[in-house]
């Protein structure tokens, strides 16, 4: 039987893990949290496929594809298009995907500007605030879903 498949959609700035802000995200790159998706998603029986873009209309085109490719579930950091997009918001609810929001920090105690999120009206769930770990955990939401 096929696997599965998770992907996981990162938007702008999270190429820069590693070196953006490590006291707000964390010293783990997107490889470094990729690599170890990928290894969790073996245990789990999940093909997942990591990507990420600077681009607002590329992450709705990657939703868009994976809705045709009948994926399991997306995990998507929007990073600042969370907070902006309503048009992700329409995209989710237009593809009818699972998609479990993921933040590397928790957006709810930073800067009022980061309070909302487009995302999270139509995300079957949220896993923010601990840092890379919060991909893990989104995963393992995933796999149950
Ligand atoms: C982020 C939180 C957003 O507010 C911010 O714009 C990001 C990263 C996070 O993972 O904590 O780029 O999504």
């Amino acid at each position: 039987m096929a696997l599965r498949k998770i992907l996981v959609l990162n938007g702008p700035n999270l190429n820069l893990l590693g070196t953006r802000q490590p006291e707000i995200y964390g010293r783990d790159t997107l490889d470094d949290i990729a690599a170890r998706l990928t290894a969790q998603g073996e245990a789990l029986g999940l093909a997942v496929e990591c990507r990420q873009t600077n681009h607002e209309g590329v992450l709705v085109d990657w939703l868009h594809q994976a809705k045709r490719e009948g994926v399991h579930a997306v995990l998507l950091n929007a990073g600042a298009y969370t907070h902006t997009s309503i048009a992700l918001l329409d995209a989710i609810l237009a593809t009818e995907l699972k998609v479990i929001e993921v933040h590397l920090s928790d957006p709810e105690t930073r800067e009022p500007f980061r309070h909302l999120s487009y995302v999270g009206m139509a995300a079957v769930a949220c896993v923010k605030g601990l840092g890379a770990k919060s991909y893990e955990v989104a995963l393992e939401r995933a796999a149950a879903l």
